[in-house]
């Protein structure tokens, strides 16, 4: 059964693969959006897909069918929209099959854990692109109206030419969190820990802003947890194709747990991001501001450059602003009306595959270069050079220290 998105009313048919956390919440945006329905839950544990199935008939909506295996759902009901959903070693995996398929699909972030499954759904999605297919990663956070006020006047030269950028996001995850699922904290399917899994859309944000990363510098610990592979913290330094520098710090070892920030600096505006809403907005009014700016002597900072937040997104998207409704809807919402009309107008979606994998190549650059200490060419990632290379994090001193004293 092939996609039929032929009739430009009827709502677009979502299988639901992996009925998780992020499973279930994309079945909860699917029925307040009017261009979908969702007709299939799919989870190796069946107690998931049906008690998500359960949720959903609570609702007023028809029952979803559930089954074990993405092979079943296909075979068993009409399908046009396959969302993966699974642990993040298993994206590429599940997406290949909805794509062999002929599904349209949605791949929840990162692509997946390794370069070599990234560069072969990168094919795939090529060559389903012939076929009339689309395919998008989610990174719901392009589509916040803070973003995408910063990428605009990133691309479109309000902030003149961009300089630099900082990524930063500071989480806290318990112990708990990590121990609640199998797959977290592991190399295989986890893919990395607060890069991979916390920061990836930061550093997506950093990305998109800045330009193409074209090699990074990086360092990782395993400072605060126990019980797992990967890194709780990391920081980097960036170069992208532009010249501008970025700096990516994230952790999950930050109690009680900030927030997930980037900011943007250019010769002529800047701009912060803080947990999704503009903190600081500012783009040169015009050239004679410019003038005087170049020309003061001494000044360190222009004095009546006013903070235009307010100007550029609504006020729920302004820090210190009333909270957005259901902002965690919200933003798969957003990103899923992106999806369907890509899909209903035959475009590409805003997040494509290749987008995701340019992210994917910078967290993998990240460790590969923190493991091998040397700078690492993100091209040379993509193209497979350290394909080989097994992520190496060091647990703290302090940590062990204190363990050998107890
Ligand atoms: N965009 C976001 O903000 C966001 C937030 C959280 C998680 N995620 C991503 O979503 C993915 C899932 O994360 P989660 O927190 O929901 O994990 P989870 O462990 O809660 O859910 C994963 C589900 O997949 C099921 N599963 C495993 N193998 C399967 C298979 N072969 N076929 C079908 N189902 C299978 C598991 O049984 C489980 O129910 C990860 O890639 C994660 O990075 C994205």
């Amino acid at each position: 059964m092939t996609a039929d998105t032929t009739s430009p009313t009827a709502p677009l048919r979502l299988a639901v693969v992996g009925a998780g956390v992020i499973g279930r919440h994309h079945a909860r945006v699917a029925l307040a959006n009017d261009g979908l329905v969702v007709v299939a839950l799919v989870d190796a544990v069946p107690a998931a897909a049906t008690g998500a199935a359960d949720e959903i008939e609570a609702t007023g909506a028809p029952r979803p069918l559930t089954t074990a295996t993405i092979e079943d759902a296909i075979a068993q009901t009409d399908i046009d929209v396959v969302a993966i959903c699974s642990p993040s070693g298993m994206h590429v995996q599940l997406a290949e099959a909805a794509l062999d398929a002929g599904k349209h699909v949605v791949i929840e972030k990162p692509l997946d854990t390794t370069m070599p499954r990234a560069r072969q759904i990168a094919a795939l999605a090529a060559s389903a692109r012939e076929r009339g297919l689309v395919v998008s990663v989610i990174s719901q956070h392009r589509f916040d109206p803070a973003s995408v006020a910063v990428a605009r006047a990133a691309h479109g030269g309000g902030f003149g030419r961009v300089t630099s950028g900082v990524a930063s996001v500071a989480w806290y995850r318990s112990q708990g969190y990590y121990d609640s699922g199998d797959w977290r904290g592991t190399w295989e399917l986890d893919g990395g820990g607060a890069v991979m899994n916390q920061g990836v859309h930061t550093v997506d944000l950093l990305v998109w802003s800045l330009g193409r990363p074209v090699e990074i510098s990086a360092q990782i610990g395993l400072l605060a947890h126990d019980r797992i592979e990967v890194e709780d913290t990391a920081v980097a330094t960036v170069r992208f194709d532009t010249g501008a520098l970025g700096v990516i710090h994230c952790t999950t070892a930050a109690y009680p747990g900030l927030s997930a920030r980037y900011a943007v600096y250019g010769t002529q505006g800047s701009a912060v991001v803080d947990d999704d809403r503009l903190a600081y907005f500012h783009v040169a009014p015009d050239a004679d501001t410019l003038e005087s700016a170049a020309t003061t002597a001494n000044a360190t900072a222009v004095a009546d450059a006013v903070d235009q937040k307010s100007d550029v997104v609504p006020t729920e998207h302004v820090v210190g602003g009333p909270p957005e409704a259901e902002h965690f809807l919200a933003g798969h919402g957003r990103q899923y009306d992106d999806i369907v009309d890509a899909i209903r107008t035959g475009r590409d979606p805003g997040v494509t595959v290749d987008d995701a994998l340019v992210s994917l190549a910078t967290v993998r650059g990240l460790y590969v270069s923190a493991t091998l200490g040397q700078p690492v060419r993100i091209d040379d990632v993509i193209d497979g050079r350290y394909d080989d290379v097994v992520p190496v994090v060091h647990a703290s001193p302090v940590a062990a220290a204190e363990g050998a004293t107890r």
